[in-house]
């Protein structure tokens, strides 16, 4: 297998990604932080189907962090990463550094509209506008056709699918399903900051998005009660904290009303460790 090439600057991606222009092929990038599990390679999988050439990127964005988050202590291994990606057959890695994405006098952000300022953005108010500025820039730095990204990140998902059509980005933003433990636990980097028993309370939370996606279906007058039902079961299994149990609609994530598009979100703290996770009705 040939190695995996490296761009560490913009400067060699873009030589690379305008060589491949040249010859008229397309391109995919999958943006991530890393810690790639097999939840990552689903969307290399899914990226490679829709281009002919597959970038992955890894960074660590310190912008949608606050400081008090776990920028610190999130897991980076990108030795194995980059095995991962060779194996997966990815046709790159562009993996900057911090003076890279963010030079010395880096002063202009995006901010995200309504879509962004409920649930994770009321939780950790400082997240979308890193998301949709790091974003930006990878797709400024690798002028991608396509990329993609994880429902497991529902809300990212839309931020970044208005933001693309507000700013006329011109990327297609393709959406890969969320990749489970078998039982039921979504694939997460975080994971691993997991004690063997947070670990094993953890997949309440999608036992109760399946029972709930079942009660708004059939019972959507009594949701404000199966909400709660909702909430008091994840505590009841371990959990230390719920931000947000909600049913909203699937794209602006406004407040759901019968008859909207419905997606149901969560998120909720084990120990130290936030988890979230969402599901859709059908
Ligand atoms: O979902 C993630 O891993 C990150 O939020 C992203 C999209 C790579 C931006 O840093």
């Amino acid at each position: 297998m040939p190695p995996l090439p490296v761009f560490r600057t913009k400067a060699d991606l873009r030589q690379q990604v305008t060589a491949w222009r040249q010859d008229g092929q397309k391109i995919a990038l999958v943006p991530t932080m890393g810690a790639l599990h097999a939840g990552h390679l689903d969307l290399i999988r899914i990226a490679q189907s829709k281009a002919d050439r597959v970038i992955a990127s890894i960074f660590v964005n310190p912008t949608q962090f606050a400081p008090h988050e776990d920028l610190d202590r999130y897991p980076r291994q990108e030795a194995a990463d980059r095995d991962a990606l060779s194996t997966a057959g990815c046709d790159g890695l562009y993996a900057p550094t911090t003076h890279v994405m963010y030079p010395a006098g880096f002063d202009t952000s995006i901010t995200p509209g309504r879509v962004a300022e409920r649930l994770e953005g009321a939780f950790r108010p400082h997240f979308f506008g890193g998301v949709a500025t790091v974003v930006t820039k990878l797709f400024l730095q690798a002028l991608p056709d396509v990329a993609v990204f994880g429902e497991k990140d529902w809300q990212q998902l839309q931020v970044i699918k208005r933001m693309v059509i507000d700013l006329d980005l011109g990327v297609d933003i393709v959406a890969a399903p969320t990749r489970r433990e078998v039982d039921g636990l979504a694939l997460s980097s975080r994971n691993a900051y997991l004690s063997d028993a947070e670990r094993a309370a953890a997949p309440v939370l999608k036992q109760v998005l399946d029972d709930l996606a079942l009660k708004v279906r059939d019972e959507p007058a009594q949701l404000a009660m199966h909400m709660e039902a909702g909430i008091k079961r994840i505590l009841s299994a371990g959990f230390r904290a719920v931000d947000y149990l909600e049913v909203c609609h699937a794209e602006t994530l406004s407040p759901w009303q019968a008859g909207d598009p419905a997606r149901i979100l969560v998120a909720a703290w084990l120990g130290q460790t936030r988890l979230i996770d969402n599901c859709g009705l059908d």
